[in-house]
């Protein structure tokens, strides 16, 4: 039997935090990037698990029901933790609970502030331009049933100049998501796992 730690990644578009996750596990000891979950059939995301080899579901809103083909699907695998990279819907309160400290989410700013239902991508850095933020940054935290509203693992920040437009700043912010979102997902899981076995 395999010793390693299956790990989801829920995606909604691009995927290029997917891509930066599953190179930084692939030959991992302990965690394995087991399954892509995609909730739009036209998200490139798609094509990087194929390129990977890694098996993706692709589901509709009715997927996401207790027992439906998502629940089914975690529960068969089995999926231990799950990174939300992009992923633009919100958890269902039963995955939540059941997979209560075994989500992370990253966010393309510095939440408290711009985060919430319809914040998301683009959207985000609009907002931070608009409201002449001077830094901006990313936030990972676990989720619960309310969007952007969990406990924060790790922020780190950058400036945003005044010339900057919302593809500027998100190609930066893109930057830090990339470095930093896979080694936290890494020490949150080998933390977790350690706390478990610990008596
Ligand atoms: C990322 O910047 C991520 O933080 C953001 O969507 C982008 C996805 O890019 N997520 C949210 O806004 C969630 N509220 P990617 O598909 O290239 O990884």
């Amino acid at each position: 039997m395999s010793s390693h730690v299956h790990l989801a990644i829920f995606a909604s578009g691009n995927g290029s935090n997917a891509e930066a996750i599953i190179r930084y596990f692939d030959g991992h000891t302990r965690i394995r990037v087991s399954d892509i979950y995609c909730n739009n059939p036209e998200a490139y995301v798609i094509e990087r698990a194929r390129q990977h080899h890694l098996p993706c579901t692709v589901f509709g809103k009715m997927d996401l029901a207790p027992g439906g083909k998502v629940h089914q699907s975690l529960v068969q695998r089995p999926v231990r933790y799950i990174a939300l990279a992009g992923f633009l819907w919100l958890i269902p309160g039963f995955l939540a609970e059941a997979y209560t400290n075994r989500i992370l989410n990253i966010h393309p700013a510095l939440l408290p502030k711009f985060g919430g239902k319809g914040m998301y991508g683009q959207k985000v850095h609009e907002a931070v331009i608009a409201a002449g933020e001077t830094r901006s940054g990313i936030t990972i935290h676990t989720i619960d049933e309310v969007y952007d509203r969990g406990r924060p693992v790790f922020q780190a920040d950058c400036p945003v100049f005044g010339y900057d437009t919302p593809e500027t700043l998100a190609r930066r912010i893109h930057e830090l998501e990339h470095r930093h979102y896979p080694p936290v997902i890494e020490a949150f899981i080998l933390q977790h796992e350690q706390t478990e076995e610990t008596p």
